[in-house]
């Protein structure tokens, strides 16, 4: 519709100009309805459609008016526009940072961390245990030491590595243990370190040898000891193990011993590569022995590290613990034989 329409409905078919004029000489309000209604601004659409002039409600004047005040005080108080010339940006009044903020948060976790590691500071890797609060506190904070601790060789959540070799490190979720699985010896062997030796045996043994007891090695891991013990076909075997020094170290049961962390060779649980060359390999070489193809397995010491604290170490334990496989110090039900004691 065009502006020179008559913005009132007032006198159909006059020009805006001719509106104005007349209603002006007759001393009316050229923007007043003439049916007496609300002024308008003057605009018009459609004919019969006009802009009232009432002014908006005062609620929403005033907050109009907040929003506009709220905009300028937000902007001068946190960092805003960049400066290009000065390659920076206006800081804002209140000295906000997202570093300090986040320290701010920070402080608030460590003051509820703070009341479990003081505990922890103070408490046997057992009693920590024995106290469920304090063990769920270790088992959820715990993930984040291991993983950037233990993980890269034992794996996430202690699910163990493999390379062609066999496992890099042993699996720590589950219930065999090279050095005990008791909360102490789980400790102990974060605190201090292992490292089992065995030694060489390419000049002490035969090559034939060296396949025989081999041989007699997986049929235990097979068959289990008692068939093997009877199997003539690894009779040979079974002789030089019993002959050579295997015992002193295995064990005549040849289910290991902890306190070396020699391996159980009577279960289906291989440490390293668990083929009849992998086997023959490790009893050429040697483990840790220092022989140029030993197998290498090395535990490093924390406490010799000094990267964790012993309230660090602790949780660890706890941590390991809990993945599953921790052995309690009294066992129930009275252990049948030797405690089984095996390789990874
Ligand atoms: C550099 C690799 C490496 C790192 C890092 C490492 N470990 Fe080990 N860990 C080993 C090896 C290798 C062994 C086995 C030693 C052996 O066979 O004598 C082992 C053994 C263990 C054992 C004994 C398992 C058993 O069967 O008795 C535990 C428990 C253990 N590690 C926990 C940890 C924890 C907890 C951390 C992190 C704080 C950690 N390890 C970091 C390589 C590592
Ligand atoms: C000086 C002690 C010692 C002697 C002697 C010894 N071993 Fe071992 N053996 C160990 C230790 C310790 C390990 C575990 C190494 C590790 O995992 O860190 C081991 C590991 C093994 C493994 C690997 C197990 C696995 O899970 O991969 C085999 C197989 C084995 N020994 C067989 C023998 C045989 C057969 C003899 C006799 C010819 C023998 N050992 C003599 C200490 C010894």
């Amino acid at each position: 519709m065009s502006e020179d329409q008559n913005p009132s409905g007032d006198g159909k078919g006059q020009t805006r100009k001719q509106h104005i004029q007349s209603a002006e000489s007759a001393s009316r309000n050229p923007y007043q309805n003439p049916d007496g209604g609300i002024t308008t601004t003057g605009h018009l659409w459609d004919d019969d459609l006009a802009d009232f002039t009432n002014q908006p409600p005062r609620w929403w004047m005033l907050a109009l008016t907040a929003s506009a005040i709220w905009i300028v005080v937000y902007w001068l108080y946190y960092p805003s526009v960049p400066i290009p010339t000065s390659n920076t940006f206006f800081k804002g009044m209140g000295g906000w940072t997202a570093i300090k903020e986040e320290e701010a948060d920070k402080s608030e976790v460590d003051t509820v961390r703070g009341k479990y590691e003081a505990k922890i500071k103070d408490l046997a890797p057992a009693a920590i245990l024995a106290d469920s609060d304090l063990t769920e506190y270790v088992k959820r904070s715990g993930k984040v030491l291991f993983g950037d601790n233990c993980a890269p060789c034992h794996g996430t959540n202690g699910v163990g590595t493999r390379d062609k070799e066999g496992l890099f490190a042993p699996v720590l979720d589950d219930d065999d243990w090279l050095y005990g699985g008791k909360i102490d010896d789980i400790y102990t062997t974060i605190s201090g370190g292992r490292q089992g030796m065995m030694i060489a045996h390419k000049d002490t043994l035969s090559a034939q040898q060296i396949d025989d007891v081999a041989k007699y090695v997986k049929a235990m891991s097979n068959e289990g000891k008692g068939t093997a013990d009877a199997d003539p076909v690894v009779a040979a075997g079974k002789k030089v193990f019993m002959e050579s020094d295997c015992t002193g170290c295995h064990g005549a049961d040849a289910k290991g011993m902890q306190a070396m962390g020699s391996a159980n060779l009577t279960d289906k649980v291989w440490r390293f590569d668990g083929s009849l060359k992998g086997i023959e390999r490790t009893i050429t070489y040697g483990v840790n022995s220092g022989d140029p193809k030993a197998r290498i397995a090395v535990m490093p010491s924390f406490t010799a590290a000094g990267k964790l604290s012993d309230a660090d170490i602790k949780k660890l334990a706890v941590y390991v613990y809990k993945f599953g496989g921790g052995q309690p110090d009294e066992p129930a039900a009275a252990p049948a034989a030797a405690p089984a004691v095996s390789a990874k």
